[in-house]
C-alpha cells in the first residue's frame, strides 16, 4: 500500500484548527503579489511535457475514511475496525505498485521549479524541547510571532501524538508487537512544512510540488478546501478532494524501509490552479536521528530478505538535502549510495 486514508480529526482539534487558520491569515504574508499575476510564466517555472499536468481535472480517488477517535480512546472494536480498513488499503495499492519507476521522472531538476512557497521548521517529542517550535518563531520572526510559534507549536504535539497512533495502528496490521513502531517514533525529531501555493495565469504549464515520495516516514497532511494534491494510482494521477474534517496520511520512504517495503511509500504531487491560493499544513514524522532505521525480525525471513540496508535519518536528511532532491526513486538512489559507500570503506 501507499497512501493512504484519510483519518477523521478528532473532535478537541477543531477549536485548534480554527485558531490556526486566523493566525495564518493574519500573520504569514506570503510575496506572490506578482506572480500571481503573471501571464508570461518564467522559464525555470514550466515543467517538460511529459510531467505537465492534464488539463483536464484529474479524477477523484476514492480513499478510505478512517474514524480514529474509538482507537485512540482505547476500544477495541474500533481498534479491530481501523487496523482492518488500514489492512484493506494495503491490497487495494498493491496494484498501483508500478507507480514509480518510470524513468520519465527524473530529470534535470534545477529547472523545474515548484510554484509555492513554503516555511518548514523542526519539532521534537524530547522531553527536553518542549517549546522548539514556539521558540523557533520567537527567535527567527520576532516576538509577535509568539502566539502563533504557540499555536504551531500544540499542532505539532498533537500530530506528534497522533502519529505514535498510527504506528500502533501500522503495527498491528503488519503482525509485529503493537508497540514497535510507536516505541521505535516516541522520541521523534519531526518537521513540519507550511505550504502556499499562489494562483498561476498559466496552471497547466508547472506545478505546485512536482513528483515525489517523502523521503520522511509518515506524512499528516491538512490541506484547505481550495484542492490540488494527487497521488499515482494504476498508472495515473488521481486527486485527493479535500474533506475539512480529515487529514490525508500517507506513507513515506523511511516507514517504506522500517517495514522492509511492505508498505509503499506514496507517489504524489500538487498542481496549481487560476483561481485561489492554496494552503497545506504537513507534519513529517521522523525518527531521532541517530536511531537505526532497520525493520524488525518479524517482517525479515528467507521469503522476506532485507531490502534496504540500514541507515539514520540524519544520513537520508543529509542526502536528500545535498546530493539528490526528492523524487519518486529517492530511497533507491539512497540505498545505493549507502551500499557504495560501505564497499568502498
Ligand atoms: C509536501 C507535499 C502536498 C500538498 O509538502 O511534501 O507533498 O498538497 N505537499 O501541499
Ligand atoms: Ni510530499
Amino acid at each position: 500500500m501507499a497512501i493512504d486514508c484519510m483519518i477523521k480529526t478528532p473532535s478537541c482539534m477543531s477549536s485548534l484548527k480554527e485558531e490556526l487558520k486566523e493566525d495564518q491569515q493574519r500573520s504569514l504574508v506570503f510575496d506572490a503579489s506578482v506572480l500571481q499575476h503573471e501571464t508570461n510564466i518564467p522559464q525555470q517555472f514550466i515543467w517538460p511535457d511529459n510531467e505537465k499536468p492534464n488539463s483536464k481535472k484529474s479524477k477523484d480517488l476514492d480513499v478510505p475514511l478512517i474514524d480514529l477517535e474509538g482507537f485512540l480512546s482505547g476500544r477495541s472494536s474500533s481498534t479491530n475496525e481501523a487496523s482492518r480498513l488500514v489492512e484493506k488499503q494495503r491490497a487495494q495499492r498493491k496494484a498501483g505498485e508500478s507507480c514509480g519507476y518510470a524513468s520519465s521522472f527524473t530529470g534535470r531538476f534545477s529547472s523545474k521549479l515548484p510554484w509555492k512557497e513554503t516555511l518548514s521548521f523542526r519539532f521534537s517529542a524530547e522531553k527536553n524541547s518542549p517549546d522548539i517550535v514556539k521558540d523557533y518563531f520567537e527567535n527567527t520572526m520576532g516576538k509577535e510571532f509568539v502566539r502563533l510559534g504557540k499555536v504551531y507549536q500544540e499542532y505539532c504535539n498533537a500530530m506528534s501524538r497522533l502519529s505514535l497512533g498510527i504506528m500502533e495502528l501500522l503495527g498491528l496490521s503488519l503482525g509485529v508487537n503493537r508497540s514497535h513502531f510507536k516505541e521505535f517514533f516516541e522520541e521523534n525529531n519531526s518537521i513540519m512544512r507550511l505550504n502556499y501555493y499562489p494562483r498561476c495565469q498559466k496552471p497547466d504549464l508547472t506545478l505546485g510540488t512536482g513528483p515525489h515520495c517523502d523521503p520522511t516516514s509518515l506524512t499528516i497532511l491538512h490541506q484547505d478546501n481550495v484542492g490540488g494534491l494527487e497521488v499515482f494510482v494504476d498508472n495515473e494521477w488521481r486527486s485527493i478532494a479535500p474533506n475539512s474534517s480529515a487529514f490525508v496520511v500517507n506513507i513515506g520512504d523511511t516507514f517504506m524501509a522500517l517495514s522492509n517495503g511492505r508498505y509503499k511509500s506514496c507517489l504524489h504531487r500538487a498542481v496549481v490552479n487560476n483561481k485561489t491560493p492554496r494552503k497545506s499544513l504537513a507534519f513529517f514524522l521522523c525518527p531521532k536521528k541517530d536511531k537505526v532505521v532497520s525493520p524488525p525480525n518479524e517482517l525479515v525471513d528467507e521469503n522476506n530478505p532485507r531490502v534496504y540496508p540500514d541507515f539514520t535519518w540524519a544520513t537520508f536528511l543529509e542526502f536528500t538535502q545535498k546530493h539528490y532532491r526528492a523524487d519518486m526513486n529517492t530511497l533507491q538512489a539512497f540505498s545505493n549510495w549507502v551500499e557504495q559507500k560501505t564497499s568502498t570503506t
